[in-house]
């Protein structure tokens, strides 16, 4: 029988509550030293716009500390205590920070800062916005929940993108494209949820991590869905919108780019037309009168048969400008998607090259967009694969407001059944190099904007959260989610750091359960990747659903084609020398890497040149027989990921334990399938065998 060490109240038994469980510290001595300060709570005199940051600070000292805190309206005498506020208010608050202090907290900003007076401790909380105050408050709590030291703490924190951008793609009939844990949280059966209860406890979820902008519907937007910003709708909307605000996230829609035709009553959508831009005019009036905030729409057009500007001969630019004119009176922003090709593109043609395609639609429109729209760029050429290169894009585009694009959700990495924790490709991603302006042009401060002067920019993901109880299906991929936000607040952050507050703050500080699952989790992806399509070559999925191992599957390419695999090779040669030119899209330093075979980083080998199988590798391995490898290396990682897991009996909820164990059999079980079904259609294409002489199915 389970016999669990833990007690399953205090650590959230079924998830629910994520990192915010609020665990009782295991630390006495700790808790007993927080408490001395933490059990006081001196605010102003106005409590109305601290109202929800106080109620957070409460709660979670509560769980943490076990303390019930006294709050007052001064500082209690002799006293140690917390100092809760907003700033430039003329309120006590403002004599605790000092100028050169106070000029550094942007608007999203705070400040925990701790010092004695006496043989008191103040430790102050403030924010230049209410806002900013509730980011440090959940900033206190975080360093509460991970056991750091608080004493002669000195903390001033803004977050480094601008737009920090959670995007759903709900339908509203309740389902989620691509979602592996449920249901929407948002719609059922075409109606928006009553259920504004959940939503408040997803809206305190992001915004503890620092989410400030929400997109609740698919960017898929059918003809029915169009109806989402009419008057069927949008009082629904709004009374989201509401929880949202008191949050500090903004709501934003996807459009359907014909709606003036899907439910406008014109016969047109052409972006130029005036009654067109009249319409999304008046639109724009009725959707800012009942949500008055509203960030504005998100948009994918002329893709995988979504309507755009391209049907009436018109760039992407003059549409996204139209919408953008529309919306800026209310300081609205359009967030024009990037990921634009032909899916009906013969794969067999070895010119077309759909990795190009997203330079080749929107590099000719650098500059031409207006000021409030932002181009929204997958992190890759093609479509959330476990490797890819990240996309020319950046670094390319120069004069236009950029937004990284990232896929929280698995579509593509394990649908919430394997465990693959991203943000270590995440951090790749961010921290790689385009060499646009020189050494050190990373994607990550161009997406702030500060490289070129842009005006605005940040990040936004596809969410992995649904109506499941733990939210995200699988209960470790609520890492993903957080670790997500977290690089948005700061991308200068370890995936080492991310992992360790991940795991404190929703299991607990004990070290064994800290170093397991942080191992577990670390390795995660690259085991992910060792198992499936090796060296950038990518899919090898079962159509449409995109589950599940099948080399010649992805639907798109009915010919079985795109990995270029015969006999004697396989990867797609994409070098100016002699393919399809794809890695000239580059800037020049990057581009002569790629192009030269010796100089590609190998674990993308396969996505830039075709390669023989006896080509020897660094590793001294030949191709053929590290695709052999890595497949039985794969599988051997997920029985030990699920032993790690194992030696955690006892230290984990045992609802949670059992959850994740039972998924950990799965992708077991899963592994050996993806093992069985490369290794042998490559050993049926080669009629080389396993050196090792293993067996091959
Ligand atoms: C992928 C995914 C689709 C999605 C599309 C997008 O192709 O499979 O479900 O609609 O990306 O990002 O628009």
């Amino acid at each position: 029988m389970y016999k669990s060490n833990v007690n399953d109240e205090l650590y959230g038994a079924n998830g629910y509550n994520c990192w915010l469980g609020y665990h009782l510290l295991e630390n006495g001595e700790l808790r007993e030293n927080y408490s001395q300060w933490a059990s006081n709570i001196v605010i102003s005199k106005e409590p109305d716009e601290i109202k929800i940051a106080l109620s957070e600070l409460k709660s979670g000292i509560n769980g943490i500390l076990g303390v019930d805190a006294v709050v007052v309206t001064r500082e209690p005498e002799q006293s140690s205590c917390i100092a809760l506020g907003v700033l430039g208010r003329g309120q006590n608050i403002d004599s605790y920070v000092k100028y050169d202090e106070v000029v550094q907290i942007g608007n999203e900003g705070f400040i925990i800062k701790a010092f004695k007076t006496g043989n008191s401790e103040i430790v102050v909380v403030a924010g230049t916005t209410t806002k900013g105050l509730l980011y440090g408050v959940f900033s206190l709590l975080r360093l509460l929940q991970t056991e750091a030291t608080i004493s002669g703490i000195l903390k001033i924190e803004n977050p480094a993108n601008q737009l920090r951008i959670i995007n759903h793609w709900d339908n509203i009939d309740g389902s989620i494209e691509r979602g592996y844990a449920g249901k929407s949280i948002f719609f059922t059966d075409n109606k928006v949820t009553e259920d504004l209860g959940r939503i408040k406890d997803y809206a305190r979820l992001l915004c503890s991590v620092g989410i400030n902008s929400i997109v609740i519907n698919n960017v898929n937007v059918h003809k029915y869905e169009s109806m989402l910003i009419t008057d069927k709708y949008l009082n629904d909307v709004a009374s989201l919108a509401q929880i949202f605000r008191d949050y500090g996230i903004k709501l934003y829609l996807s459009a359907n780019f014909a709606s003036t035709i899907e439910i406008g009553g014109l016969a047109t959508a052409d972006p130029l037309d005036p009654q067109v831009r009249k319409w999304w005019k008046e639109k724009a009036d009725e959707i800012y009168s009942l949500i008055p905030d509203f960030g504005g729409f998100l948009i994918k057009a002329d893709s995988e048969f979504r309507p755009g500007p391209f049907t009436y001969g018109r760039t992407h630019a003059d549409g996204a400008n139209m919408l953008a004119e529309a919306l800026e009176p209310y300081g609205g922003l359009v967030i024009w998607r990037c990921f634009v090709y032909n899916c009906m593109q013969d794969w067999r043609d070895r010119i077309t090259d759909r990795a190009r395609a997203a330079y080749d639609n929107f590099m000719p429109l650098d500059g031409l967009f207006r000021e409030n729209v932002l181009l929204q760029i997958k992190n890759g050429p093609m479509d959330f694969q476990v490797r890819e290169p990240v996309s020319p894009l950046f670094g390319g585009l120069q004069k236009t407001n950029q937004l990284l694009e990232l896929q929280i959700t698995q579509e593509y990495t394990g649908q919430q059944k394997h465990l693959c924790y991203l943000v270590p490709m995440w951090k790749e991603i961010l921290d790689f190099d385009t060499m646009a302006k020189g050494r050190n042009t990373s994607v990550k401060k161009i997406i702030t904007g500060s490289v070129f002067n842009n005006k605005l920019g940040g990040m936004a993901a596809v969410t992995n959260i649904g109506n499941d109880l733990n939210w995200t299906g699988h209960q470790m991929a609520q890492s993903n989610t957080y670790g997500y936000a977290r690089l948005c607040w700061n991308p200068d952050l370890s995936a080492e750091k991310i992992t360790d507050e991940w795991v404190r703050m929703t299991y607990s500080n004990y070290e064994k359960v800290v170093n397991t699952v942080k191992e577990m989790l670390l390795g995660s992806w690259r085991t992910y990747e060792n198992y499936t399509s090796p060296l950038g070559i990518g899919w090898m999925v079962n159509p449409n659903h995109h589950y599940g191992p099948n080399v010649d599957g992805y639907e798109y390419d009915k010919w079985g084609t795109y990995h270029r695999a015969d006999h004697k090779g396989i990867g797609v040669d994409r070098t100016v020398k002699s393919g399809t030119g794809y890695a000239g899209q580059y800037h020049k330093d990057v581009a002569g890497i790629y192009e030269d075979m010796d100089k590609c980083p190998e674990e993308l080998l396969l996505f830039f040149h075709h390669m023989p199988y006896d080509y020897i590798l660094k590793s001294g391995e030949t191709l053929i027989q590290y695709i052999y490898n890595t497949h039985f290396k794969g599988v051997e990682e997920v029985e030990e990921l699920r032993n790690k897991w194992f030696s955690l009996k006892g230290w984990i909820s045992e609802e949670i334990f059992l959850h994740v164990l039972e998924r950990l059999d799965g992708q077991l079980e899963h592994s050996k399938e993806w093992r069985d079904v490369i290794n042998t259609y490559f050993y049926r294409k080669t009629g080389i065998s396993d050196e090792l002489g293993r067996k091959i199915y």
